[in-house]
């Protein structure tokens, strides 16, 4: 059976696949393109998730999952948040440095939540990764504000981790394992 990650992003899908294999042969993860995938703008990541998956939820007969995840800064007040995809794209690593400059507070914490469509009904899975912001950019692999956040228990910023020791702490990996468990009650 096939269970289809819609996103547009491959780190993400690589950083799920590592952790579905567990379900393989029976369940296969694939990668689905953001046909026709509508995104909100909202001020929660539950609100986003949940509206994308509704309409999927109309359009596609298959098992699939989408996933919005943000990266809340403490000083800032939780900014960027919900808004992490379009600050990432605007100020970027060195924009949120530049923020952050002279804040001794460098509490941050990444969220993910999960919407799963199984037989037609959609399921929430969330997973947080408690963490803070680097002084500079730090390692080549990953993605995003991944050079500049380290999560707690180590000294290395996501983009210093292979996919592995990313998922030892992401809140992604968080909310994906939360997922397989719940389908592994059900397959
Ligand atoms: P999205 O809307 O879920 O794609 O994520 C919003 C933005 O948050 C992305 O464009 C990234 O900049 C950032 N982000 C989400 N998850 C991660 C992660 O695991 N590492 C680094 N940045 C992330």
């Amino acid at each position: 059976m096939e269970l289809y990650f819609v996103t547009g992003n491959r780190h993400k899908f690589e950083e799920a696949k590592f952790l579905i294999t567990e379900l393989e042969p029976k369940i296969k993860l694939e990668m689905l393109g953001e046909v026709g995938k509508l995104e909100i703008q909202a001020d929660n990541l539950e609100e986003i998730v949940l509206f994308a998956a509704e309409n999927l939820n109309r359009q596609l007969k298959v098992n699939f999952f989408v996933e919005d995840a943000g990266l809340f800064i403490r000083a800032l007040n939780g900014f960027p948040g919900p808004f992490s995809s379009y600050v990432y794209r605007t100020l970027g690593c060195k924009g949120i440095l530049k923020l952050m400059e002279n804040i001794e507070d460098r509490y941050a914490e990444f969220r993910s939540v999960i919407a799963l469509g199984w037989g037609g009904v959609i399921r929430i899975f969330r997973g947080t990764v408690r963490g803070k912001i680097s002084s500079e950019e730090r390692g080549s692999y990953g993605f995003g504000f991944d050079p500049i956040f380290i999560p707690e228990g180590s000294n290395k910023t996501f983009a210093e981790m292979t996919i592995e020791e990313k998922n030892r702490h992401s809140h992604r990996a968080k909310a994906v394992k939360l997922m397989v468990d719940f389908i592994k009650t059900v397959m």
